[in-house]
């Protein structure tokens, strides 16, 4: 009885309340814990029509070991996942929902014994491009959208990765290296393939026109610049913009002590709030906007002349490099250092 009464106390909600639902354990997200349910990363039987990050686990157990031995005991590999990916405080063995989860899965066990799994956490390959973007959308919706959404639009689970514009090694460390919350991928559940593919997909993902950013009200958009003295030494200094995304390139030339006028401009318009951006040794995250916004969906920039101009209070010696740059996910779309002509 005394035994009984310290499990009440350590698990409150198993004791006096009703009985906890095994299945219910599994599907539903803890109560002290984040929107992650086991059943977000787990089937109890594949193969099923998703691609979750861990394997199933309606025989786990009966495995001899877990988590390729890193886990001696049932207990410890659910709790691993407890308390690093949902957020919660680890189980007792006597947690109602842990006898609970185990009973209803142990009811849907082969008989016998299982198989140990073995999988493989790597590091992503070291080139990740050249994968197939429709195969890549497809296989996020199957495997990733559970957390962030149809397309990558955004769920409770996961943020919102269209429209980000990230980086694809970034985007690869992200699924093959555990961080955070967001489980990392074996290469068992994902191969180098399947990740290239995916890479192509979410570095590319736009967010639907509808509800795209729309810029300030007193947005004037590009240009008007071009009315200043010629005193500064940095005026006739141009750069040419190296291409990294959204096929941006041509030239930027300080034509007066207020005026950076972009020649033979390209780029398609895409992205989210697109500025050309000031900064000392291309380090733009601590740069400025000169200029008005650039983005502009749909109506791609083909050979254009721009005078944009320096904000109030900026001068030259503020700059020796500009960027197209897209401010919301601080994603450099082309960039290039002034220089002397
Ligand atoms: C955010 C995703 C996530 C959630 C939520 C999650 N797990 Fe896991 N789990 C994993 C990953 C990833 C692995 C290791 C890789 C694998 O299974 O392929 C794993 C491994 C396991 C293993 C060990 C499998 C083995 O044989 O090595 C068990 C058991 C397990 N989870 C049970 C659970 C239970 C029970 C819950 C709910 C209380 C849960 N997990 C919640 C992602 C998750
Ligand atoms: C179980 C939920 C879950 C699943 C499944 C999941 N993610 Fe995530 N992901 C997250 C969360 C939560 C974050 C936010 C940061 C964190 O806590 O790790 C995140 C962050 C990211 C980021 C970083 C975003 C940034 O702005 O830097 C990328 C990229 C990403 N996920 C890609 C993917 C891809 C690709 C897949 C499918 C293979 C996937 N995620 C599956 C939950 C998930």
């Amino acid at each position: 009885m005394r035994l009984l009464a310290v499990m009440c106390a350590l698990t409150a909600a198993a004791c006096g309340t009703a009985p906890v639902d095994g299945e219910q354990v599994f599907r539903a997200a803890l109560d002290d814990g984040n929107t992650f349910s086991c059943s977000t990363c787990h089937a109890l039987k594949e193969p099923d029509d998703l691609r979750r990050a861990g394997h199933a686990i309606g025989d786990a157990t009966k495995r001899p070991s877990w988590k390729n031995g890193a886990a001696p005991t049932f207990l410890d590999a659910v709790n691993s996942c407890v308390t690093t990916f949902m957020g919660a405080r680890p189980w007792v063995e006597a947690d109602a929902r842990y006898v609970a989860l185990k009973q209803f899965l142990d009811a849907r066990a082969p008989a016998g014994a299982a198989p140990a799994l073995r999988y493989a956490h790597v590091a992503p390959p070291s080139v990740v491009t050249g994968g197939d973007r429709s195969r890549g959308e497809a296989l996020f919706n199957v495997s990733c959208a559970v957390c962030h959404g149809v397309d990558g639009r955004g769920a409770p689970q996961g943020p919102n990765l269209a429209g980000a514009m990230l980086d694809g090694d970034h985007i690869a460390r992200r699924v093959r290296v555990q961080s955070g919350r967001m489980p990392a991928w074996s290469r068992e559940r994902l191969d180098d393939g399947e990740l290239r593919d995916l890479v192509a997909f979410v570095s590319t993902a736009q967010v639907p026109d509808a509800g795209l950013y729309t810029p300030d009200a007193g947005d004037p958009g590009p240009g008007s610049g071009g009315a200043c003295a010629k005193t500064h030494a940095k005026v006739g200094w141009y750069a040419d913009l190296a291409t990294y995304a959204h096929g941006v390139r041509g030239r930027a030339t300080i034509t007066d002590d207020c005026t950076v006028t972009l020649s033979d401009f390209h780029y398609d318009g895409n992205g989210i709030d697109v500025r050309l951006y000031g900064g000392i040794a291309r380090d733009f995250v601590n740069g400025f906007p000169i200029g008005g916004q650039l983005y502009r969906p749909g109506q791609p920039y083909v050979n254009v002349t721009l005078p944009m101009r320096l904000p109030e209070g900026k001068t030259l010696d503020e700059l020796d490099s500009v960027s197209v740059w897209c401010v919301a996910a601080r994603h450099n779309f082309g960039d290039g250092v002034f220089r002397a002509p």
